[in-house]
């Protein structure tokens, strides 16, 4: 078949993006899946960033782990359980009722945290209900007004109308901003198939105060003060947490100069790669790489094995049947990562091994 020339080069060219992008997409999908995600997340709905999050995230990384009581990223210090990955899993569930509810009722509210993101091997070490309004309270209209918040564990046995389990019930003479409740126990359970179906959350007015207030238009305030809620997790994932070794060093590698083996400066930037949408901090990292000789005699700087010691040797003999050995990471450093998942929920994430520190041939 005759082609155009430029015809010809065109469809080349066609055909080699075409194979640099599947390159790239297998190479993408494999970090991916290193980092624990299915595909690349691209958030919809993103929540904000709990601020308890930026704090644990700003302090390892102002922070380098010291020795002994620092923390090893295997570890949330802020909430003292171990775990090396903290989940914020925004709310799925729906209003209860049409416009306003009725009764003393303020408000009446399916919960669902979709937890099916959580890996089996995960060991689920703290669960955290948040729930958070606009302003600190409804408003009470006279003295000494109290609201009631009731959490309820949905069961198949409530859908069948035989009842809920209730979980937690406290009094408040004023709803604060936020308020948080401790659901390890309940998260737990929800890991069993079929177990979650939500909790359902009420605010009522105390039953002496909403007979006193009969009569009074809308006694709960205003419902737009609830805002959301959330639940934080954290969990460990085992096979990314490995015995600690991962003291980050103080020294950076030096630029350019020697041939010899030797860590060298690489920034890698996530927009570099197309993740700054979905990677909320940091922007990029100092990652480094390995580059350099491993000559005969191998210098103890190098850090070479004894078997890399008898290849140069053998190199030096003849350099064209063996090669010298390689330049090789050998001790690496973790980074902690604040991203959004594929659900759209807020993860901190700590990686072991993605800072190069030292190098040697190996
Ligand atoms: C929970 O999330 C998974 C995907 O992570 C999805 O397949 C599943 O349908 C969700 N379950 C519910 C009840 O929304
Ligand atoms: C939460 O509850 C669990 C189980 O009752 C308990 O072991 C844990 O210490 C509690 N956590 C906090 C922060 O109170
Ligand atoms: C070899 O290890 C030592 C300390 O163990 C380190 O100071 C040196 O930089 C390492 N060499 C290379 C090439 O990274």
């Amino acid at each position: 078949m005759w082609l155009l020339p430029s015809f010809r080069a065109a469809l080349a060219w066609a055909l080699l993006s075409l194979v640099l992008g599947s390159e790239l997409s297998l190479q993408e999908s494999l970090l991916l899946k290193s980092l624990g995600l299915s595909a690349k997340p691209s958030p919809r709905a993103p929540i904000p960033v709990p601020s308890v999050l930026w704090r644990i995230f700003e302090q390892r990384r102002t922070l380098p782990a010291a020795d002994g009581a620092a923390e090893d990223g295997c570890s949330v210090e802020e909430f003292n359980v171990p775990g090396n990955i903290i989940r914020v899993f925004a709310d799925r569930g729906h209003f209860l009722h049409e416009g306003q509810p009725q009764g003393g009722l303020c408000l009446q509210k399916l919960l669902y945290f979709n937890l099916s993101v959580l890996e089996e091997d995960e060991l689920l070490t703290m669960a955290q209900l948040e729930v958070r309004f606009s302003h600190s309270s409804y408003q009470p209209s006279g003295q000494g007004q109290l609201f009631e918040l009731r959490l309820y564990q949905s069961s198949h046995l409530a859908l069948q109308g035989q009842g809920r389990k209730l979980l937690l019930e406290q009094s408040f003479a004023q709803l604060h901003k936020s308020l948080l409740f401790n659901l390890s126990t309940v998260a737990k359970d929800w890991r069993t198939l079929g177990r979650n179906l939500g909790l359902v959350l009420e605010i009522s007015m105390s039953s002496s105060e909403a007979a006193a207030s009969r009569g009074l238009q809308s006694p709960c305030g205003s419902i737009s003060s609830f805002l959301d809620s959330s639940l934080l997790v954290v969990s460990l994932s085992p096979q990314q947490c490995k015995a600690s070794r991962s003291k980050r060093s103080a020294q950076r590698p030096r630029g350019t100069g020697s041939a010899l083996c030797k860590p060298r400066r690489l920034y890698i930037s996530f927009s570099d790669v197309g993740w700054e949408n979905w990677i909320i901090a940091p922007q990029g990292y100092l990652a480094n790489y390995c580059l350099g000789q491993c000559p005969f005699p191998l210098a103890a700087e190098l850090n070479g094995t004894n078997h890399a010691i008898l290849q140069t040797i053998v190199h030096s003999m003849d350099p064209k049947a063996t090669p010298q050995p390689c330049c090789v990471p050998v001790r690496l450093s973790p980074i902690s990562i604040l991203y959004y998942d594929n659900s759209d929920n807020v993860v901190l994430r700590h990686y072991e091994d993605m800072v190069v520190d030292e190098c040697g041939c190996r």
